[in-house]
């Protein structure tokens, strides 16, 4: 079966890894329909022995089409998701748009794969947030076997989460700063950050920085991807009512975020238990020696999970490090997993 398939921001961090991912995996083909800014209407991308020309949106953009992968931001999905639908192709959204929406399933495809429509029902399906998406590949196994009280967890999350232009930021930042220090290897002085234009995609200077800020803040203190981590993860895992915080936190790494996890389980396990579980959770690699960075999860598909010890204040909680590429795991693997699930591996 091939299939013809748009990719709306395709020019964007999130669109170019659905393009190199559909070439990798060999998804199977039959017309591709690229759809960008109208900055980019014109450029050409090549994907699987073809060349595409990146288009515009507009009013019968999806007609023909099996499926569309979004990734243009919340109102571009708000308005063209539906469209897609009434075209009759599955929307599989990036965007925060529609996951919490009652009845959009919010799906990954290894801890709840169930969720998904069939392929004769084109709707739209929503792809999580990254940061949620590597917990609860982690969160699952343990979940399933044990029960779990109570989650909490820090992350820290690269730049590329925030764009293409977010990324750029960072690099532009840390050469200018870098120029304007004597000794490279010194701690940049106040003197440093002079002269750098006031940032646009973070809060503060995110270079040599640690941001405590990801999103906008709400008034219980929260921001919105903390909000986020919360609701999604009872949402996928089907618990209503888990007890769940999240700090997140933006570091000047380039790619793949990391999360320090507190897991408290329902009973009192023991490590070799523990360890079994999570390596049976398919997209799970279990670090027993050593542990998992950013740098080498970085362009990889798997979550990582390392570093797994238990309070000894609190035997049934278990502390781990999570780490995962956000592009693809947390971003356009996962959405291509989700259109394999429903269009190749299952039948109806
Ligand atoms: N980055 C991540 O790790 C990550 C993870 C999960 C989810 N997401 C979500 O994925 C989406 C895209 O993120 P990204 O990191 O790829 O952002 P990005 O690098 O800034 O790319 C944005 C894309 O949207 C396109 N676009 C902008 N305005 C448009 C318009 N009016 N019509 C059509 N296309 C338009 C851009 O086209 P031009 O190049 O022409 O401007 C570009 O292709 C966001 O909703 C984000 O929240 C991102």
């Amino acid at each position: 079966m091939k299939l013809k398939v748009g990719v709306v921001g395709a020019t964007g961090m999130v669109g170019e890894e659905f393009l190199r991912l559909i070439e990798e995996r060999n998804f199977p083909i039959a017309e591709l329909r690229l759809f960008a800014s109208d900055k980019s209407i014109g450029q050409n991308r090549a994907v699987a022995d073809r060349v595409w020309t990146v288009q515009g949106l507009t009013a019968n953009a999806f007609d023909g089409l099996d499926l569309v992968f979004f990734s243009s931001g919340d109102e571009i999905s708000k308005e063209w998701a539906p469209k897609a639908v009434a075209a009759g192709a599955f929307a599989i959204d990036n965007s925060a748009a529609f996951r919490l929406t009652e009845g959009v399933p919010l799906v990954v495809p290894e801890v709840n794969g169930h969720d998904l429509p069939a392929k004769e029902w084109p709707s739209i399906v929503a792809n999580p947030n990254c940061s949620t998406i590597q917990l609860v590949v982690a969160l699952k196994p343990l979940s399933e076997r044990f029960g779990i009280r109570q989650v909490r967890v820090a992350t820290y999350q690269a730049v590329s989460g925030a764009g293409r232009a977010a990324q750029q930021e960072l690099t532009h930042q840390t050469r200018k700063i870098l120029q304007q220090t004597e000794t490279p290897q010194a701690v940049p002085s106040p003197e440093a950050f002079e002269g750098l234009e006031k940032p646009e995609n973070f809060p503060h200077t995110i270079a040599f920085n640690c941001i405590p800020q990801v999103g906008g803040f709400g008034d219980d203190g929260f921001c919105s991807e903390e909000r986020k981590i919360r609701l999604e993860t009872r949402k996928i895992l089907n618990l209503p009512h888990l007890h769940i915080s999240a700090w997140t936190i933006r570091i000047p790494a380039l790619n793949a975020h990391s999360e320090a996890a507190w897991v408290t389980l329902d009973k009192a396990v023991d490590r070799k238990e523990i360890l079994d579980s999570l390596t049976s959770q398919p997209g799970l690699k279990v670090s027993q020696e050593g542990y998992p960075h950013a740098l080498m999860a970085s362009g990889t598909d798997p979550v990582y999970v390392g570093r797994i010890h238990q309070d000894p204040d609190d035997p049934k909680t278990w502390l781990m490090w999570i780490v995962a590429d956000n592009l693809r795991k947390g971003a356009a693997l996962n959405g291509i997993q989700i259109a394999e699930r429903i269009f190749l591996e299952r039948s109806h």
